[in-house]
């Protein structure tokens, strides 16, 4: 057996023979409020790791410098290891969530450019939200880190709101991780799922997220399978 190195609220890392290279087993634990709400979900790990590992494939092929190895089984995958930037990137195509609330928009709005924004990754404090001169006040990221993290969120939203669109799936909003691996390198690391983005059909507008956990609308689940079927069709 292996050893855990660290988890989180969702993911456990395992050490691999290769110190560069880990196990991430997805778990079935699904929160909301900062951890606050958690709840074991039949098969979402294994719906997130195979979600996440069709979008990471997605992205390898256009480019987009990230840790996704392989994935080995149905609940774990292999990824490079990473010095994780302890923030969270959020990229907004339409007015939701935190903006949605901050700014009084109606939800869905329509935004007239897409946002980045950046989030301290911070349970206990509520993930406050950060512009460039405090991350680097505080030493979270430098400055020509940021403008990275930006550009390749920016990027990843392209690929992935077209990728959606010929879904017929709206991608409101969704949140990335990065990290910096052995080369010095800057790579999305961590998952891209129905837990970490809003995803709406695009004809009834139905919620396929995680969203309809945190507003307690129903089995999530119908929506991470729907979305998970039509990855696989386009890209399987
Ligand atoms: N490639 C990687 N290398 C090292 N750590 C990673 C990598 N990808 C993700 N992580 C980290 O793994 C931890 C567990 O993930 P998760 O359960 O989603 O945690 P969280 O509670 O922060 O959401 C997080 O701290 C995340 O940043
Ligand atoms: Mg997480």
């Amino acid at each position: 057996m292996t050893n855990l190195i660290d988890s989180g609220k969702t993911k456990e890392l395992f050490e691999t023979e290769d110190k560069n290279v880990l196990r991430v087993h997805y778990t079935d634990h699904t929160t909301a409020g900062d951890g606050l709400r958690n709840e074991l979900i039949d098969n979402k790990g294994a719906v997130n790791n195979q979600i996440s590992s069709l979008i990471f494939q997605f992205l390898t092929k256009n480019d987009i410098p990230n840790h996704f190895i392989k994935k080995i089984s149905d609940t774990d995958q292999l990824n490079q290891r990473v010095n994780m930037i302890p923030l969270e990137v959020v990229v907004r195509n339409l007015s939701s969530g935190h903006f949605q609330k901050r700014f009084g928009t109606d939800d869905l709005q329509k935004l007239s450019k897409t946002v980045v924004e950046f989030f301290m990754k911070s349970d206990h404090l509520h993930d406050p939200m950060l512009n460039d001169l405090d991350a680097q006040a505080l030493n979270i990221a430098k400055e020509n880190e940021l403008i990275t993290m930006r550009h390749l969120a920016l990027k990843v939203n392209r690929f992935m709101s077209e990728l959606f669109m010929d879904m017929g799936i709206i991608l409101v909003d969704f949140k990335l991780e990065f990290g910096i691996n052995d080369n010095g390198q800057i790579i999305l690391a961590d998952e891209i799922s129905p837990d970490s983005c809003r995803l709406i059909d695009a004809t009834t507008k139905n919620s396929l997220d995680k969203d309809v956990f945190r507003k307690q609308e129903g089995n999530m689940m119908n929506g991470y399978y729907k979305i998970l079927h039509k990855l696989e069709n386009e890209l399987g």
